[in-house]
């Protein structure tokens, strides 16, 4: 596990915006795992801009994103594959049939699992992921991982935590349905990355971060289990490490 303490937020994006840049310039077809929440906001921001900039193409790439709620539609202003569309894929050149969010629409528990089976399959027939983007929730979850996820984990049906729907409560209109299930790629499926790439910004992950890095291995904290990953690294602003 490599971890790399920066000054500042913007610090933060420019290394990984460097680092997925580099996947993309050095594979043939390169597969990115993304990430949603509002840390990798500003690493689309950068990787846009250097798309307009023309230093960088999209046109290969294959992207699978970590997860989605379940129950409400892709076209929801909340979901995740609207957050995709709105920050990275309507601006670059990506052709959206190689972009996938997991499809988590329906209730119906059965046709979740396929779903998830079949995102697994996905990934798999993309020749898996190169570069693994993360961030980190407060209470250690990487994806909808939450404490206590196995680190055999598999894309699957999670209930999300207390803390995590109190957390993303903001992005939801008073009184509007929330989901508290998700449907995401497991720990183990994350493990499978060839390269992760946490990042973390800001004093109120600091505690997660320690956990992370300098914690036991523990389902408690989902993200110990990058310690796990040969290829990992954790990229943070002078915040976020405060309690290293
Ligand atoms: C959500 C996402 C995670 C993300 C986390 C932290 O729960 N499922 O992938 O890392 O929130 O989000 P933020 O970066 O907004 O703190």
């Amino acid at each position: 596990m490599q971890v790399i303490i920066l000054p500042s937020t913007h610090d933060v994006a420019l290394y990984a915006a460097d680092r997925v840049v580099d996947v993309i310039n050095t594979k043939t077809n390169p597969v990115l795992g993304l990430a949603t929440g509002s840390t990798p906001i500003a690493l689309y921001e950068e990787l846009v801009a250097r798309y307009q900039a023309k230093q960088v193409s999209f046109r290969q790439v294959i992207s699978f994103n970590l997860d989605e709620y379940i129950g409400i539609t892709d076209s929801h202003e909340q979901s995740y594959r609207t957050f995709m569309n709105q920050h990275l894929f309507d601006h670059i050149d990506i052709a959206k049939s190689n972009t996938h969010v997991p499809l988590a629409e329906s209730k119906d528990a059965i046709v979740l699992k396929k779903s998830a089976q079949d995102y697994e399959a996905s990934i798999q027939q993309a020749g898996g992921i190169d570069l693994q983007i993360l961030g980190i929730g407060l209470n250690g979850h990487i994806g909808f991982n939450e404490p206590t996820s196995s680190f055999a984990s598999r894309t699957r049906i999670k209930t999300l935590s207390e803390s995590t729907v109190a957390a993303n409560k903001r992005f939801f209109k008073a009184g509007e349905y929330q989901p508290q299930l998700a449907l995401t790629m497991g720990i183990g499926s994350i493990l499978d990355s060839r390269a992760v790439l946490l990042m973390a910004t800001g004093k109120a992950k600091a505690e997660a971060v320690k956990a992370m890095i300098e914690g036991p291995l523990s389902a408690m904290c989902p993200a110990s289990a990058l310690q796990l990953h040969e290829a990992t690294t954790i990229v943070l602003d002078e915040d976020a490490a405060s309690l290293l």
